[in-house]
């Protein structure tokens, strides 16, 4: 019988200090530390990011051991995120994640952090669905770094179709939500504090923007001039307006993100889609998703259990271990890099 591997994957590329630990497609410990500190900066410290990574990450891999029940000798390999996030932060991981494969004597796995947002998607039970998406099947990648409509023919046979032309979308909701005063990160509060708003308040206009590529960056200024006018006449116009600003904004990133996924669905002829990355939390965005494919029974859907969704060292312990059973391993001399490369 084949052996059921064991990977340890170690998430850093930003403010999440992330472990865990899968056997086959299965998650047997899945250990997150948030660095709250960056709220009170409005965005993340690389520096100070850095820092607590390197407090964390021993508290985080033995805490993903212990939840695991297992003895740290069973682990088959050491997969950590080489890529695209912030370089110190990044080191900090790297330098973990080597010495682990050294001490442990185990093969290293180097990650690519998107594509690892995009493949969450083959642990076990970690879609709403419950089952793997077929291949080839259309991806809509959406975080705070990356806004992007993926092909993904095979595990490692990606490519991009589309991706936007300024801000990401997640980037987009953050910004937008300090505007309306809301703390770091902004993209759950937008969303919390939709539920009771009418989205239909405020209207905004979309950018026609070519093909399958996005912009937000006139959506932020939108909204800036809205409130800054609003704010002459009435100072507590966004205090009054909360719940719609937010249900309103929300409702036309929702609308945009799935006409550009609809147009890649004609444009293929692929009609599997499957959302990932951090924006893929959104309810707003979810709702928008699962009401379209309800009422187009070619569409099926797959959208990340939220855990999932957010970064997680889940998603780079499962692409680790894709890779070590096609087997692609890693050399000690590889390094960081900050920003996405072709697939
Ligand atoms: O994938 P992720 O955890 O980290 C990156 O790879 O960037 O995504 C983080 C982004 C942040 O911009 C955050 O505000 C956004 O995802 N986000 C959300 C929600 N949850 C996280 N945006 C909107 N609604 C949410 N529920
Ligand atoms: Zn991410």
């Amino acid at each position: 019988m084949k052996k059921k591997l064991i990977v340890i994957g170690i998430e850093s590329s930003c403010d999440d200090t992330a472990v865990s630990i899968i056997k086959n497609r299965c998650v047997l410990s899945n250990v997150i530390i948030r660095q709250r500190i960056h709220k009170q900066y409005g965005g993340v410290v690389p520096e100070i990011a850095s820092r607590l990574h390197e407090k964390y990450l021993i508290l985080a891999v033995n805490k993903a051991i212990s939840y695991a029940s297992i003895n740290k000798n069973q682990i088959d390999a050491v997969s950590f995120t080489l890529g695209p996030g912030l370089i110190g932060p990044l080191l900090v991981g790297a330098s973990f994640a080597k010495s682990l494969s050294m001490g442990l004597k185990i093969p290293l796995l180097t990650v690519n952090h998107v594509q690892a947002h995009i493949l969450a998607h083959f642990i076990q039970n970690a879609n709403m669905n419950n089952t793997y998406p077929e291949f080839p099947f259309l991806c809509l990648m959406i975080s705070g770094g990356h806004t992007l409509i993926v092909r993904v023919n095979d595990f490692f046979q990606m490519e991009i179709l589309g991706s936007t032309l300024d801000d990401s979308v997640g980037d987009a909701f953050d910004k937008i939500a300090r505007m309306l005063g809301l703390s770091y990160p902004g993209g759950p509060l937008l969303d919390h504090f939709s539920i009771n708003g009418y989205s239909k308040k405020f209207r905004f206009s979309k950018p026609s923007v070519k093909g399958l590529n996005f912009s937000f960056s006139g959506l932020k200024s939108q909204v800036l001039q809205l409130v800054n006018k609003k704010l002459q006449k009435d100072s507590f116009f966004v205090k009054k307006n909360l719940s719609d600003l937010c249900a309103s904004v929300q409702n036309i990133i929702a609308e945009m993100l799935l006409e550009k996924v609809l147009k890649a669905t004609l444009k293929t002829g692929i009609f599997r889609v499957a959302l990932a990355g951090g924006v893929s939390a959104n309810n707003e965005i979810r709702r928008h998703f699962i009401l379209f494919a309800r009422k187009n029974k070619k569409w099926e859907i797959f959208l990340p259990k939220k855990e999932y969704a957010t970064d997680n060292g889940a998603m780079i312990a499962i692409t680790g271990l894709l890779k070590y059973e096609k087997k692609i391993f890693d050399s000690m001399n590889v390094t960081p890099y900050s920003k996405l490369k072709t697939f």
